[in-house]
């Protein structure tokens, strides 16, 4: 193994990385010339590389860092857990305190009757492993052709095998090609994109009869779970219309498709509610979870059931529940997650990132308006996206290697900003953590601001 002597010697360290580590959606031919950005520590909003720049972390890392950096109270509830206990099996039906306390309080949090827990260590192993529930769900109910997944266009859900193709961004498709059988894709509520010409209601009811024509084109008989991010993020941060996810629920009700809600960005107050199935008063059947209810301290997710989906695991006693993760209830993670929602409630930062977030996007729409390349500013509390495009009145779209959000976020980046381009369209998403405040939020506009510019002069 290499031992690092000079940890402090960029060169040196960038040359490793370039050698031993791969990057996840990186252009690792490219990266070798580059090398990485080495991140050294973390304060608040802020992140340090290790030459010592500051950056403002409007990005909250991942969209998941809620309650911000450098919190020594999480360090100091990991440490004192691992001088406890710092692993034990979870399998077998055996338990740790942490992940009871954590599933219990979390289910005090969930809407409606989502009580029921299993842990993973992140997004992709909650959704992978919402898929498998939902098809053991039917098979328990006498309906095990009950298998396909639809899931929107644009949507992000994880990018393991299964959770790939059920990401609608035919891009993630390319390295899994020809791709998993049993997924099915509709359209996403792009209004932007999509809504031409059309009123709110007309938009909801194209979309609800698209879904429904799916579901009987392919037989309501064959299809398991419909899933859907409550608002769209690596897609483009695409809030849909208000009644949308009413209709949606009444299409998976009369055809018996469970509702799954991607809340994995979402979850945790980052929209301005504990979750943002709330803002729609919908209950899904399952929610999967993740990012905000550790806040990246530690990996965890999870998947939350509700009794009708649970009973059917429960009430069979020939069933052995046949999966399952190392780390599933993992009690150092589980007892960061317990002291994450502490913070989270003690410091009302559900609250905060309602009243900062409309600030957030009132801002962003402030800098949009001064600049011809900015489309069209959306979000939900502390979630917000600035689509760029080359045409205001005719909203053309720049082709993928010339997008503005890509430029803007590196003029940005090297200004001190972090915001990141998503993959999905021409947007830049803002998540900062919960705790930015209203000056924080100055800061962003108007670094941003300066970087549109910059961007746009060079353009001319
Ligand atoms: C909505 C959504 N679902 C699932 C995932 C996958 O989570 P992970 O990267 O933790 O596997 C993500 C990641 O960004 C996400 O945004």
């Amino acid at each position: 193994m290499a031992v690092v002597e000079k940890p402090s010697d960029l060169r040196h360290l960038a040359g490793l990385d370039v050698q031993h580590v791969i990057h996840p959606l990186t252009n690792l031919h490219a990266h070798q010339a580059q090398g990485p950005i080495i991140w050294d520590r973390g304060e608040g909003i802020d992140l340090y590389d290790n030459t010592g720049k500051e950056y403002i972390d409007a990005a909250a890392g991942m969209w998941n860092v809620n309650v911000g950096h450098g919190r020594t109270e999480l360090a100091e509830v990991a440490a004192s857990q691992m001088r406890r206990l710092e692993y034990a099996s979870s399998f077998g039906g055996a338990s740790n305190q942490p992940s009871i306390e954590l599933a219990e309080r979390v289910a005090q949090l969930t809407p409606g009757d989502l009580n029921t827990l299993f842990f993973t260590a992140g997004g992709s192993e909650s959704n992978d492993s919402a898929f498998k529930l939902a098809r053991l769900y039917w098979k328990q109910r006498g309906a095990p052709q009950k298998r396909t997944i639809i899931a929107r266009y644009m949507g992000y859900h994880g990018l393991t095998l299964a959770t790939t193709q059920a990401t609608g961004i035919p891009r993630y498709w390319e390295m899994i090609e020809p791709g998993v059988s049993g997924f099915v894709h509709v359209s996403p509520p792009y209004a932007y994109r999509h809504g031409g010409g059309l009123s709110e209601d007309e938009f909801v009811a194209k979309l609800a009869d698209e879904l429904e024509e799916t579901i009987i084109g392919l037989g309501a008989d064959t299809v398991a779970a419909f899933i859907a991010e409550p608002i769209m993020g690596t897609g483009g941060v695409i809030v849909p219309p208000d009644d949308y996810f009413e209709r949606i629920r009444e299409i998976c009700d009369r055809y018996d498709v469970l509702m799954i809600a991607d809340e994995v960005i979402t979850g945790f107050g980052r929209t301005g509610t504990w979750f943002a199935m709330e803002h729609w008063n919908t209950v899904p059947d399952i929610m999967t979870i993740a990012k905000g209810i550790s806040s990246g301290y530690v990996p965890l997710g999870g998947v939350i059931l509700t009794e009708r989906v649970r009973e059917a695991l429960y009430g069979d006693p020939a069933l052995t529940f046949m999966h399952g993760f190392t780390y599933t209830g993992h009690p150092v993670a589980c007892a960061v997650g317990v002291r994450n929602l502490d913070i989270i409630e003690r410091e009302g930062l559900v609250e905060q990132a309602a009243r900062v977030g409309a600030y957030l996007i009132s801002k962003l729409k402030e800098v949009g308006e001064r600049h011809d390349c900015v489309g069209e500013v959306r979000g939900r509390g502390m979630m917000a996206g600035m689509e760029f495009v080359l045409d205001r009145d005719t909203r053309a779209e720049a082709a993928q290697s010339d997008r503005l959000s890509g430029k803007v976020s590196r003029t940005a980046f090297r200004m001190g900003l972090i915001c990141r381009p998503m993959p999905g369209s021409d947007v830049l998403a803002f998540s900062p953590p919960l705790i930015a405040n209203e000056s924080d939020v100055d800061r962003i506009a108007e670094i941003l601001d300066e970087a549109i510019a910059e961007v746009a002069s060079s353009a001319e």
